[in-house]
């Protein structure tokens, strides 16, 4: 179950001499001397694919590459996902989702609060994210850091009594959820027009997934999307999902990503969740994501 993708398009462009550098952390290596601008032969893809699922979150440092580049890059590992606020879409590139606290002329450039609770991107669809793609554009002197959990690591830490009872048990996700709270905190946030709703029915996933290339297992619930356990009452469901929750982030899973300027972050929806820090108010902050389509869970 390791195969590499194949959407690389053919290249015969020289190699690019590049090192993988495994972090001092439970997850995560940098990728230092590749330039996404200049082609990727098909060789060197191969290389970047395998590191992303052996180390579930690559960092790519000093990356100069524009919004289109950005895209074909993302593009190489599936098809991307035009993300259901489209209010804070780049123009003119549907596929980035602008990630930001700043406001122009009173405005939010960007979704500003995205990433506040742990998630796994579009858990909420039925085809949940592959991985996302992360490009820092302004970042704040203080503040700012996203942190990676490990949900394979979580899953293997799990009591073998725990995890027998969780094995075929399945969730709801909802991408309403938490919406009215965050809109609550944080007026700016778009009323959902009925359209937007429709695009995102709640989606039903198993509690424990597979990772569809590498064959482990990982846990699939989340404090932002989860809303509960199909079939148990709920009081068994709240309790259950809030033990998974607490165990599923703990501080023996977590990378926490401290940013530099031109960092490109190309992380695994199926093996991690994910959670912003959070930015001082008084500083600015700005990223553009790009999101792969995944496979259904199973
Ligand atoms: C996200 O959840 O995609 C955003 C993470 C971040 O802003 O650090």
């Amino acid at each position: 179950m390791t195969a590499v993708l194949s959407r690389a398009p053919p290249t015969d462009a020289p190699a690019q001499h590049f090192e993988v550098r495994p972090f001092d952390a439970p997850v995560g290596a940098e990728i230092v001397g590749l330039d996404i601008a200049e082609p990727i032969n098909a060789a060197d893809f191969q290389r970047i694919h395998r590191a992303h699922l052996e180390h579930h979150v690559l960092v790519f440092r000093d990356q100069r590459i524009t919004p289109a580049q950005h895209i074909d890059f993302s593009r190489r590992f599936g098809p991307l996902e035009i993300h259901v606020l489209h209010q804070f879409q780049l123009k003119d590139h549907p596929e980035i989702l602008i990630v930001s606290n700043i406001k122009e002329n009173g405005e939010p450039i960007g979704l500003g609060d995205a990433g506040v609770y742990w998630h796994s991107d579009i858990s909420y669809k039925p085809k949940p994210s592959l991985g996302s793609l992360l490009h820092a554009q302004e970042l704040p002197s203080e503040g700012g850091d996203t942190l990676f959990a490990d949900q394979h690591l979580a899953w293997e830490a799990l009591s073998p009594e725990l995890q027998q009872c969780i094995l075929p048990l399945k969730a709801e996700h909802s991408y309403l959820a938490k919406y009215e709270e965050l809109r609550a905190k944080n007026p700016w946030r778009p009323k959902l027009s009925q359209a937007q709703i429709d695009q995102v029915a709640p989606a039903v996933q198993p509690v424990v997934r597979t990772h569809p290339q590498t064959g482990r297992k990982a846990l699939f619930v989340s404090e932002h999307f989860t809303t509960r356990i199909v079939g148990l009452p709920p009081g068994e469901s709240d309790a259950l999902l809030a033990e998974l929750f607490a165990h599923s982030v703990k501080p023996e899973f977590v990378y926490r990503h401290a940013w530099a300027p031109h960092d490109l972050v190309f992380w695994d929806n199926r093996s991690l969740m994910h959670l912003a820090a959070g930015t001082p108010d008084h500083l600015r902050r700005r990223l553009n994501r790009t999101t792969v389509v995944g496979d259904t869970p199973f």
